[in-house]
């Protein structure tokens, strides 16, 4: 049997057109234009690509979109007075700091700096401390994209066995915080690089969630028959083409249902971030979440 593909790209446009309707409505009921602002340092042509598709994103749906480009050889200070000065900006509701950042600079404090009304990235630990006490603020965004492809497929999570492989900040940690809140109630094993016979502990996932950047980690083998395998994979193969964690032909052949690379997870990466934005100008001004 092949497994029903989750198209995130779909869900993505749908997603999106929603919100471009909400960001109508706060313009013409409020006058608030909701902005984000996305800074690159450096000339990394993926992450150029990543702040474009957000920027692009981000005007599609009627918001004000600044980027940032700052050059590779940009001092610590001059990021931080960048990430200060954003801060104050009244136009700006969210700001994104595009990762990864040139060796010679320091992620962590610029995260710190983000004040947490603006941290729509949600990467500051005071962000991702409110979602370890149960009480989240902003999700970050490929986590949330993921929670949301599960919902639309009508994957039940609650009581289920979700494995992640990975345990990055990005994604890994937070997505297993995310699965054990209360109301969503999952039962999460969260593995890694050294998680003993890992095909094992796979094949005992309800939802099998592949997150650690090595191309075709996942084969068909770790996989047991009527698992929702979730591929949050972004690696270049030789030919420069885009490929998932997952081996895919293979995994879809056992595979209950199965997200692509690309068309999964990355559109609704793209599409939380706007979400958390439209949240963030709505908080800010004190209006409730919808
Ligand atoms: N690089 C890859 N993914 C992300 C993300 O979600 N946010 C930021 N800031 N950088 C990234």
């Amino acid at each position: 049997m092949t497994a029903r593909v989750l198209d995130g790209k779909a869900l993505a446009t749908e997603v999106r057109a929603r919100i471009a309707a909400d960001v109508a409505a706060l313009t013409d009921e409020h006058g608030v234009v909701p902005g984000l602002a996305a800074v690159l340092v450096g000339e990394d042509p993926a992450s150029q690509v990543y702040v474009g598709m957000k920027h692009r994103a981000s005007e599609a749906a009627g918001m004000v979109s600044r980027q940032i480009v700052l050059p590779d050889d940009t001092a610590q200070e001059g990021l931080e007075r960048v990430v200060r000065d954003l801060n104050e900006d009244e136009e700006i509701d969210g700001i994104l700091v595009q990762l990864p950042l040139p060796d010679h600079l320091d992620p962590r404090p610029v995260q710190e700096l983000i004040t947490p009304d603006k941290d729509v990235d949600a990467l500051n630990p005071y962000t991702a401390g409110r979602l370890a006490v149960g009480d989240p603020t902003f999700l970050s965004c490929t986590p949330y994209g993921v929670l949301e492809i599960l919902d639309h497929a009508g994957v039940e999570v609650a009581g289920a066995n979700v494995v992640i492989v990975g345990r990055s900040n990005l994604v890994g940690r937070p997505l297993s915080v995310m699965l054990t809140l209360k109301g969503r109630d999952a039962t999460v094993t969260l593995a890694h690089s050294r998680t003993r016979d890992l095909a094992a502990v796979c094949r005992q996932a309800d939802v099998l969630i592949a997150a650690v950047g090595v191309a075709g980690l996942v084969t068909a083998d770790m996989v047991s028959p009527g698992t929702v395998v979730i591929d949050v994979g972004t690696n270049r193969g030789d030919d420069g083409k885009l490929v998932g964690d997952v081996a895919y032909d293979e995994v879809a052949e056992v595979a209950d249902a199965i997200t692509p690379v690309p068309g999964g997870v990355g559109p609704m990466t793209v599409t939380m971030l706007l979400q958390n934005t439209l949240e963030a100008a709505r908080a800010r001004r004190g209006l409730p979440r919808r």
